[in-house]
């Protein structure tokens, strides 16, 4: 049967009429496709257990598990993002892409909202494929063949503090093992990659883990990134989805960045994420 598969405004899309616990192989063959082609794809009403959720995930890749993040009690694939209704800061709230910091940085994330609060709480995406193709003559050719730098120790290690919710997770347990981040070797990427799955250009640096840009002195370096960011956060090459019970998001760490809203203060959100291995990028 062929899926729905509906355009959600400038980034992703929804895919309707396919069961998360059980898909079939064409079901898996489409979502593969429009994941490949929109960068994120939402699912609704979906009602999977753990079990399902990772081997979901398995479908897409192999998972990686997250050294940083509490992970779930009985599975250590699923990561916990949590935010209890005392706590000011929350995990995600800052754009970002996940894991750049590895040699192979993740392919991508399956998020399933198992908590959420009554409103507030929606998770914005940006394409950074659709950023890369808007980028101005100047920049572009500033970025085309350059590499930057990718970090996760002022993020998640022992002396973080320029990634402030990351900071405050960590001290109330939500995020840890510092030295595992201390002890990391920064990496490099290219600042313009060629997809893996679709072949296309896109922007690949991000605001909370790369730290500079190969072969620049600080400032200048500093000020290309800036430039970079302020062209990708333009609103449209964003979109915002908001969470209802039994969403699902499945999103490509290498074509978009995400920014989790922090707006719910009081209430409680707990989502399940598990991370799908990726390979070098060119
Ligand atoms: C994340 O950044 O991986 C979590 C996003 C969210 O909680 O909406």
């Amino acid at each position: 049967m062929t899926l729905e598969i509906r355009p959600h405004g400038h980034v992703g899309a929804e895919i309707l009429g396919v069961d998360l616990a059980r898909p079939g192989a064409a079901d898996l063959a489409q979502i593969r496709a429009a994941f490949a082609q929109y960068g994120v794809v939402f699912f609704r009403d979906q009602a999977i257990d753990e079990q399902q959720h990772i081997a979901f995930a398995r479908t897409i890749g192999p998972i990686v598990i997250n050294r940083f993040f509490v992970a779930h009690p009985r599975y250590p694939e699923i990561a916990l993002v949590l935010k209890e209704p005392d706590q000011r800061d929350n995990i995600g709230g800052g754009w970002h892409t996940d894991h750049s910091y590895d040699a192979e940085p993740a392919l991508g994330s399956v998020l399933v909202a198992r908590e959420l609060p009554a409103s507030g709480g929606a998770t914005a995406f940006g394409s950074m494929v659709a950023a890369y193709e808007g980028l101005p003559d100047d920049l572009r050719a500033r970025v085309d063949g350059a590499r930057a730098v990718h970090s996760a120790r002022h993020v998640f290690g022992s002396k973080a503090g320029a990634y402030e919710a990351a900071r405050d997770t960590s001290r109330d347990g939500r995020i840890g093992n510092a030295g595992a981040a201390d002890v990391l070797d920064d990496v490099v990427h290219p600042v313009v990659i060629t997809h893996p799955l679709s072949g296309k250009r896109a922007l690949y640096v991000n605001p909370a883990f790369t730290t500079a840009i190969v072969g620049l002195e600080a400032d200048e370096s500093r000020a290309l990134l800036d430039a970079l960011y302020a062209h990708a956060l333009n609103p449209r090459f964003q979109e915002v989805f908001h969470w209802q019970p039994g969403s699902v998001a499945l999103w490509d760490n290498r074509s978009t960045w995400h920014y989790a809203h922090n707006d719910y203060h009081g209430h409680r959100r707990e989502m399940h994420r598990i991370t799908i291995e990726g390979e070098p990028l060119p």
